[in-house]
């Protein structure tokens, strides 16, 4: 009770003398209210890591900024992301969506000579898809052109940009080979689950895949990893959550 009188009591304070930042207090409310809200889209339930454990003192990443664009992964991900391509000695990594390449840049601006990063969006020509894509703004994202115009010249020898629905991809050439699989392609709960059991095939033992969006706001994302065993670990502040296989 004490703490509820105290949190009115700061509430009526802001309210008097800064009410706009009254917006900071509702909005973080807000959004611990949506994580909780719906059983299926609190990630509460999940083991997590700090960044400073997944990665050592002396590690050195290679980050390139991307300022302004949007749907893609964040800085403290793209790093988490290149600890384990350190911790794995990483030369083949497959990615599920490319869009602008932000990500695809991260991973193989860390890659060291001789690896590859294999890339996966739909074609340009005929973005369609098999199986639903829930989100309208996803379905947008997903027919927008320019995908992977962001990745650097100089880094473009590290990719290979696959066009393909991953519904119907064929991961035959691929199977057991890769050091590290990122899923970040369509969010819906059978998308997921599709490229998270192509993926899973394409790893090699020991590797580690990665799954973006792991967050409320993608309810689906996160409703398929709690269904799997082991339950997936997030990389604190990120939406960023793995396994090892
Ligand atoms: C969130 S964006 C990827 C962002 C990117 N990983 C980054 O961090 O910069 C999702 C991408 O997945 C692609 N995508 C959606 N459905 C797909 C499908 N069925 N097969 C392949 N790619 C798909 C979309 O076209 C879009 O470019």
């Amino acid at each position: 009770m004490n703490k509820t009188r105290s949190f009115l009591y700061r509430i009526a304070k802001i309210a008097k003398h800064n009410p706009a930042d009254l917006r900071v207090v509702f909005g973080t409310a807000n959004a611990v209210a949506e994580a909780i809200e719906s059983p299926s889209a609190d990630i509460r339930v999940f083991p997590s890591i700090d960044y400073a454990d997944i990665t050592c003192a002396s590690s050195r990443f290679v980050m390139q900024t991307f300022p302004g664009i949007g749907a893609s992964i964040s800085m403290l991900e793209g790093a988490a992301l290149a600890a384990f391509i350190q911790k794995l000695g990483a030369k083949r990594i497959f990615e599920f969506g490319t869009y602008k390449g932000v990500s695809t840049t991260q991973l193989a601006l860390n890659l060291p000579d001789g690896g590859m990063v294999y890339t996966l969006d739909l074609p340009e020509d005929h973005p369609a898809y098999t199986l639903a894509i829930t989100k309208a703004e996803e379905r947008e994202i997903a027919t927008e052109i320019g995908k992977g115009i962001l990745i650097p010249q100089e880094l473009r020898h590290k990719v290979i940009f696959l066009r393909s629905d991953s519904a119907t991809f064929d991961t035959t050439p691929y199977l057991g080979s890769m050091d590290l699989v990122f899923v970040d392609g369509a969010h819906s709960f059978d998308y997921v689950k599709n490229d998270t059991e192509k993926g899973w095939e394409m790893l090699r033992p020991g590797g580690i895949i990665a799954w973006h969006d792991c967050t409320p706001s993608h309810p689906e994302v996160v409703s398929y990893l709690k269904s799997r065993t082991p339950m997936p670990t997030l990389v604190q502040g990120t939406a960023l959550a793995f396994v090892k296989k």
